[in-house]
């Protein structure tokens, strides 16, 4: 099984970094696609705990090579700064590779995004201040940085200094803050070239070759189906492909090349920032939910806002990234309620609907029909087999299932790497 797809089926912080780490030893690559570091993956192997933000979860893995994809974004002081953290506490970094044609995040982009949420208001996403959303702006708007960029000084100049030429005006006349220097941008990029240089390669290349030669290559999405620019809840969304498609637009992998691909889903349902979200608990089943799930952002620290599963969600998923298989995420968190609410459809102003809503007015009007479920007392962490979770559970988990139409190939019963149960090998 050569090429697999991991994406987050919801909206983001499923567990996708633990999913891909579980399968770390079987897999020659993992390829992050898309996004930068406003991905939050906590990975905890052994005990231990890692956050990533910007390297592939496969990175903890020995023997993985880790690719940084054409569709990321790149903080280079994040990348370094993760990368030494890494280093020093004995992970190999040593095979990463990094497209040339990933797009930088300078500076400018970072306090852009800021200043710009500040200015909304009210009406702000709640982005994680990264700097993601400027960037993307400006691949699109064609005058991005790319980390080839960093290896000829002339270009880089001038693509600095085209940049800054609308930025400073924005900056100065909108938003009353202060010009920022082209040679101030251009040299702290260049401080980072020497050892940058190393790790660059034509990566749409090696994938197609590793390929080729009957490897086995992951990708692994950053953020969440309902955050993607397209297929997201518009405007409250991240500014990539976070869904399944993205995966080969970010990588230089074909469609044709892909075998199989995976959401992860929460037994319940998250979301940081602002934006939609019918099945939110704003009372004391929610601050329950955050406080047994540890609902707090990786990369903000956020509260994260939390509600009961979404099945509409779920299926939206399936037909958007055309998934072959799920994987169930924190089913161990649900333990001790008596009862599980699971969203089957909205009504949406007297009129029943089974399936996401066509417009963002709609699904913000959407109110939940929930179908109920019995819950289960037993603690589950140590559950390895399907047959020894609680009858319950294995209802909830069954009824998932059926409602996504997709099958459940493993579920998470704890954070660490082996705390899963297996149905179906996500690799056979
Ligand atoms: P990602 O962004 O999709 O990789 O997810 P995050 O790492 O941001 O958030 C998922 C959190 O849930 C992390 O703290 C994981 O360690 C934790 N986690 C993942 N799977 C499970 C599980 O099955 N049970 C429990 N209790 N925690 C899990
Ligand atoms: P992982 O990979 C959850 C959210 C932000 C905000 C919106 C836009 O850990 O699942 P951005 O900074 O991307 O422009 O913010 O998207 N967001 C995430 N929420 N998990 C993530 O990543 C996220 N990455 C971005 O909170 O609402
Ligand atoms: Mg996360």
């Amino acid at each position: 099984m050569p090429a697999v797809v991991i994406v987050g089926a919801q909206w983001g912080d499923e567990g996708k970094g633990k999913a891909t780490d579980a399968l770390g030893a079987r897999v020659d690559y993992v390829v992050k696609f898309n996004g930068g570091n406003n991905a939050g993956h906590t990975v905890v192997v052994g005990g231990e705990k890692y956050a990533l933000h910007l390297l592939p979860s496969g990175i903890l893995t020995p023997g993985v090579t880790p690719v940084i994809g054409n569709g990321v974004v790149i903080d280079l002081s994040v990348l370094f700064a993760e990368l030494e953290a890494l280093t020093a506490r004995g992970v190999d970094c040593s095979r990463l590779l990094v497209s040339a044609n990933a797009h930088i995040i300078a500076s400018y982009n970072t306090t852009i995004d800021k200043v710009t949420e500040r200015f909304l208001g009210a009406r702000k996403i709640g982005t994680t201040g990264r700097g993601i959303g400027p960037t993307y702006a400006d691949k699109m708007n064609r005058i991005g940085i790319r980390v080839q960029d960093l290896f000829d000084r002339n270009i880089l100049q001038q693509k600095v200094a085209g940049a800054l030429d609308q930025k400073n005006q924005l900056l100065v006349k909108v938003y009353n803050r202060r010009a920022i220097a082209v040679d101030e941008v251009v040299e702290e990029l260049l401080s980072y070239a020497d050892r940058l240089r190393p790790m660059v390669a034509d990566t749409a290349l090696v994938l197609g070759q590793a390929l080729d030669a009957g490897k086995t290559v992951l990708f692994e999405a950053g953020q969440a189906t309902q955050l993607d620019v397209d297929h997201g809840n518009y405007p409250f969304v991240t500014s990539s492909n976070a869904t399944a498609g993205g995966a080969c637009t970010g990588s230089g992998v074909p469609p044709t090349r892909i075998d199989r691909v995976v959401a992860v889903a929460k037994a319940y349902a998250t979301r940081v920032g602002e934006g939609p979200f019918p099945t939110e608990l704003n009372d004391a089943d929610g601050d329950r939910l955050r406080a047994a799930g540890h609902e707090f952002g990786t990369t903000t620290g956020r509260p994260r806002r939390c509600g009961w599963y979404d099945a509409p969600i779920i299926r939206y998923a399936a037909r958007i990234n055309g998934l072959t298989d799920l994987v169930l995420t924190k089913l161990d968190i649900l333990t001790g309620w008596d009862r599980l609410p699971v969203c089957v459809g909205y009504d949406v102003d007297g009129v029943h609907h089974t399936e996401v809503p066509l417009t963002q007015t709609d699904f913000h009007h959407a109110v939940p029909v929930y179908e109920y479920f019995e819950g289960w007392d037993d603690d589950i962490t140590g559950v390895r087999s399907f047959e020894d979770l609680p009858k319950n559970a294995q209802r909830y988990v069954i009824a998932l299932e059926e409602l996504a139409g997709v099958r459940i190939s493993a579920v998470g019963v704890g954070p660490d790497r082996d705390a899963t149960v297996v149905r179906h090998d996500l690799l056979g």
